[in-house]
């Protein structure tokens, strides 16, 4: 009868042990691994955790393209236990109520640093002093914020967006020169980023002081396209329908730039340095610089993701006391077809 019984206790506790290992095996995992995520957020690390390795709680504003996925995998490269970080990662997916809330949840968990990329500019003065009020260093990553009081945080890194956006009209600038421009009208449109970011209020500033030089530049119509691809699309088939002599399409980036393309193609008109319509980019994901060698996009400028390295050295420096700069930029370049290079398109890793 005893042996009878214990038969019987062994059957349920390997029916528990199964039910429950794949869960234990997701445990063994994400615990053994860099990071600890569960859903978008990663576990409260453990106070032996807290002692030995920095905590950085990181607000990711989104995953809208392909440069913030490059910009993600970046931070995660940068922030690991090799690095003597211990990662807490949330996606608030274009919603500065869900950075408000992540960056929350970061005080209350008593993180040493706190990193974000601002979705929007403004509304960051409240949550920003509570981060004060607490001890804990902020660091912007890719965007600015506008606050009163600029000391809420201790450094941004990221990239200068008016500089940018003067490029873009340089090259333009240029370019016309170079076709033996006449002083005939030029019309441009423009698809604009997330409304209210400080990529989209940049980038158009500095076009606009660029395009305030020229008097035959006729700015048709600028329209949010928030960064997607989807967005780009319908708002370019927008244009086209209403505009039948659009010169150049200035896109913010380069994901509503295929968008843009596709609707174009679709329209019957072509693109590029060979087509009707001039197309100016921004951010050159490999993808794209694959079309700028083609000839499809003329000219990308571009927006550097690459920032968890700058981020990794700015909080050794702060951990080592030393002092650290207000703005640091990222290294930019601009891409034509003349200088996309097959060793840059093998080494574009995103
Ligand atoms: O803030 C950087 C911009 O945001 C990039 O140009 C864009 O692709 C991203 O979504």
């Amino acid at each position: 009868m005893r042996e009878k019984i214990r038969k019987y206790q062994n059957r349920i506790i390997n029916s528990i042990v199964l039910l429950f290992l794949p869960l234990l095996l997701l445990l063994a995992v994400t615990v053994g691994g860099r990071f600890k995520i569960f859903g978008d957020i990663t576990e409260e690390p453990t106070v032996q955790e807290k002692a030995d390795q920095i905590v950085v709680g990181v607000s990711q504003l989104g995953s809208e393209s392909g440069w913030r996925t490059a910009n993600t995998e970046s931070v995660q490269n940068a922030f690991t236990q090799k690095n003597g970080c211990f990662l807490i990662y949330h996606n608030a997916r274009q919603k500065q109520e869900n950075q408000l809330k992540a960056i929350r949840s970061f005080i209350s968990q008593r993180v040493d640093y706190i990193v974000f990329s601002p979705v929007v500019e403004t509304g960051w003065d409240t949550v920003l002093q509570e981060a004060r009020k607490a001890g804990i260093p902020v660091i912007l990553m890719d965007r600015q914020v506008d606050v009163e009081d600029e000391s809420l945080y201790v450094t941004c890194v990221g990239s200068d967006f008016v500089e940018e956006g003067e490029k873009a009209g340089r090259w333009l600038e240029s370019e016309l020169i170079r076709r033996g421009d006449g002083g005939e009208p030029v019309n441009i449109v423009v698809l604009l980023g997330t409304e209210g970011s400080s990529a989209r209020i940049g980038r158009t500033a500095g076009f606009a002081s660029v395009a305030a030089r020229h008097k035959n530049w006729n700015i048709l119509e600028q329209e949010d396209a928030e960064f997607t691809s989807t967005k780009g699309k319908e708002v370019m088939r927008n244009f086209l329908r209403k505009y039948d002599d659009i010169d150049v399409v200035i896109s913010q980036n380069d994901d509503m730039t295929f968008g843009a393309i596709e609707a174009i193609q679709e329209s019957g008109r072509s693109v590029g340095v060979n087509g009707d319509i001039i197309i100016v980019s921004f951010d050159a994901v490999k993808s794209a610089l694959e079309m700028v060698s083609e000839g499809i996009i003329n000219v990308d400028i571009e927006c550097n993701p690459n920032q968890g390295e700058y981020l990794l050295r700015v909080i050794d420096d702060l951990e080592a006391g030393l002092p650290v700069e207000k703005q640091y930029y990222v290294e930019e370049n601009v891409f034509k077809k003349q200088n996309v290079t097959e060793e840059l398109l093998r080494s574009r890793t995103y």
